[in-house]
């Protein structure tokens, strides 16, 4: 059986929204013609075959968060394991979706691309034998929410480059739209918002991302209630929400009811937490939830964000409530609690500790255990395959230490069949997150101050969820366990993207002695070389660049700068 989708994907200029400010320009980089990106549906254990062609006057990698590609690190998208797609190329992933459910997003992993976009929808669904915990939903209803700039992803580049912060973001958007003008002082007239149209008495699943650069984001639905069943591919203890903290990178569904009157449309919100500059706070993303039968246009002040300015525990104790339904069975018919991480014994334990941003050289840059990763021309992964040295190196620190900071390239070891255990120590002011290619995780405890080993006493060791994005508070620390049953060499990164452009993230090495072709897939023929391996790399042919065939619009704007295309044609087969 084979299904057929064609992805194309383009780089829209389009007006964005400057929420405080008036309108300005700026460019998104679209797929398909659209901002966000194309949804890919598909269902667990099914194969995909998405090509990915770069429009783009820069090299590209789409990575696909959250997608656990099993054994298979070469199709992860990411500097570590693939050479980037150069312009005006393209390139083919395929990859399998085994054993996985849940809702997950794809996006440009380079250089701060994804402030521009480029980013669009993963749903995994169950297969037909395993049923879902809770009943069929009416629809689903996908939302991104993220902080924007109105520069583009060169300008904060070059402001990052410069030793500069990025400051305040210009605006929330949710779907690539601006603000529904819920305050004529905060929201200038004549820009697009987004609206959410449903019908009275049905329940849809909402399926939210923070894809943004750094900004944490409180969600929450005007007078209705969120019941959580879903987090980065675990169904979660279905508990009620009236708002939910959804930090960088992260995803939740959430099933929502249309259970209110409907005397007016209704706010959905994403409103900034955890900022320190006040102007931080004035601006929040707006969206309408619209019934079909509505009455009259949402008015009125916005649902009230957490009143916790005095309680720093509220938000942890909120991401402490989320635990994993041990009875639920999701990739596989077996409960999700069947297996009992918590009775396996440690094997390796890594401490990463970020701190402020330190100087190095005159520059600032981002580190973990006071290492800022250099990406290497060459990826690990295909050093490593044809045995060149001095690529990188394996000494990267796995305890936190009073080392001076550097710059290197390097790895930290994991032995496969292991069970590691990860602390994030968060010496920073601000909320940090951190996710893990290829892997998911039990984020088995987090709280405030100095991790010790006897903070073991405190993991949840029966229900914690298993996910592949978690928060690290500031001034505090989260443990996670993870069980090493993917061979390959995975990204661990900070996904806020400006401590992740200045080198804060690490690669996994996780090598099994029997190693390739045996545990570990080969490597793709269609693999890309560069750095030391470049002489390898064949020439490709090109078909014409259709450059303006297609007009991107992404949602709100009317004037459009420049249209290209990123022709990207998937096809999903089982
Ligand atoms: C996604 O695929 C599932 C299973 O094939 C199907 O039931 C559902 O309608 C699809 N959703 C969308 C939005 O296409
Ligand atoms: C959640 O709210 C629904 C009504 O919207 C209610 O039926 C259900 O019992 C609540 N669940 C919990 C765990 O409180
Ligand atoms: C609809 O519900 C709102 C509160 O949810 C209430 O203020 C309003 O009076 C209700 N309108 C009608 C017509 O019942
Ligand atoms: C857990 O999943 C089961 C399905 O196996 C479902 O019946 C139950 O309601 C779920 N419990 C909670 C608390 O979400
Ligand atoms: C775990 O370690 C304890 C001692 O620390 C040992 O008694 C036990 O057998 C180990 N369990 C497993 C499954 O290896
Ligand atoms: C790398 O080394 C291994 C083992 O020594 C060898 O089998 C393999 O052929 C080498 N690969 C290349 C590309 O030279
Ligand atoms: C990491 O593993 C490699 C083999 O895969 C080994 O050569 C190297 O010495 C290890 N590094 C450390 C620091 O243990
Ligand atoms: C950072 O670490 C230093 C030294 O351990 C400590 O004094 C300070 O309180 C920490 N700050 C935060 C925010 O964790
Ligand atoms: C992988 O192993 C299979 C079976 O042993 C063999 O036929 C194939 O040539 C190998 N492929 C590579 C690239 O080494
Ligand atoms: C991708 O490149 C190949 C050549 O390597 C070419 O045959 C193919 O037509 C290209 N596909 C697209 C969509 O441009």
């Amino acid at each position: 059986m084979a299904a057929a989708m064609t992805v194309a994907v383009v780089l829209a200029a389009v007006v964005a929204a400057a929420a405080a400010a008036a309108a300005a320009q700026a460019e998104v980089i679209g797929i398909n013609n659209q901002f966000p990106g194309p949804l890919l549906n598909v269902t667990t254990n099914q194969n995909v075959r998405v090509n990915v062609q770069n429009n783009l006057d820069e090299p590209l990698l789409i990575t696909w968060d959250g997608i656990q590609m099993r054994m298979n690190s070469w199709q992860d998208g990411v500097m570590g394991t693939n050479c980037p797609i150069p312009p005006g190329w393209n390139w083919t992933y395929e990859f399998q979706l085994k054993d996985q459910i849940g809702s997950f997003f794809y996006f440009p992993s380079l250089g701060l691309q994804r402030a521009a976009g480029g980013f669009g929808p993963i749903t995994v669904n169950n297969r037909a034998t395993v049923p879902l915990p809770f009943d069929q939903p009416h629809g689903d209803i996908t939302l991104f929410i993220g902080d924007w700039y109105t520069k583009t992803h060169v300008e904060l580049r070059n402001m990052l480059d410069d030793n500069q912060e990025l400051g305040v973001p210009d605006a929330i958007l949710i779907n690539g739209r601006a603000p529904y003008i819920y305050d004529s002082a905060l929201v200038p007239d004549g820009l697009q918002y987004e609206t959410v149209g449903v019908e009275p008495g049905k329940t849809y699943r909402f399926r939210v991302h923070n894809v943004g650069i750094s900004t944490s984001l409180n969600f929450r639905i005007q007078n209705h209630n969120m019941r959580l069943v879903e987090t980065e591919g675990t169904y979660t203890n279905q508990q009620n929400y009236t708002n939910l903290d959804i930090h960088v990178g992260q995803s939740y569904s959430f099933l929502v009811t249309m259970d209110q009157n409907a005397s007016t449309d209704y706010y959905i919100v994403a409103s900034p937490r955890f900022v320190s500059n006040p102007r931080g706070h004035e601006v929040a993303g707006v969206a309408i939830l619209q019934y079909s039968n509505s009455k009259g246009r949402a008015s009125g002040s916005l649902p009230d964000a957490p009143n916790d300015n005095y309680d720093k525990y509220y938000s942890m104790n909120q991401a402490r409530s989320i635990r994993m339904n041990t009875s639920a069975g999701a990739a596989r018919p077996n409960p999700q609690g069947s297996f009992h991480y918590g009775s396996i014994n440690i094997t390796q334990t890594f401490v990463l500790k970020n701190e402020q941003p330190l100087s190095i050289n005159g520059k600032r840059w981002r580190t973990i255990n006071r290492v800022s990763y250099s990406p290497p021309e060459t990826p690990l992964r295909l050093a490593d395959l044809h045995n060149l040295t001095g690529v990188y190196t394996t000494d990267f620190p796995a305890m936190p230490s009073n080392a001076p900071a550097r710059i290197a390239s390097s790895a930290l070891n994991a032995s496969y069949k292991g069970f590691l255990e990860i602390v994030f120590q968060n010496n920073d002011t601000d909320v940090q997150t951190y996710h893990l290619d290829g892997y998911s995780f039990f984020v088995v405890g987090m709280n405030y101050g100095e991790w010790t080993p006897d903070r073991r006493n405190e993991y949840n060791k029966w229900d914690a969820i298993s996910r592949c994005t978690t928060q690290v508070f500031p001034g505090g620390w989260t443990a996670v366990l993870v069980s090493l049953d993917n061979v390959g060499i995975w990204n661990l990164r900070a996904e806020k993207l400006d401590n992740w452009y200045r080198g804060q993230e690490v690669y996994v090495k996780v090598a099994d002695p029997l190693g390739y072709n045996i545990t570990e897939m080969v490597i793709p023929d269609n693999a890309l070389y560069c750095g030391l391996l470049k002489e390898r790399q064949k020439p490709q042919v090109h078909e014409s660049n259709s450059k303006s065939s297609v007009q991107g619009d992404a949602g709100w704007s009317n004037k459009l700068l420049t249209t290209m295309i990123l022709v990207v044609a998937a096809v999903i087969f089982s």
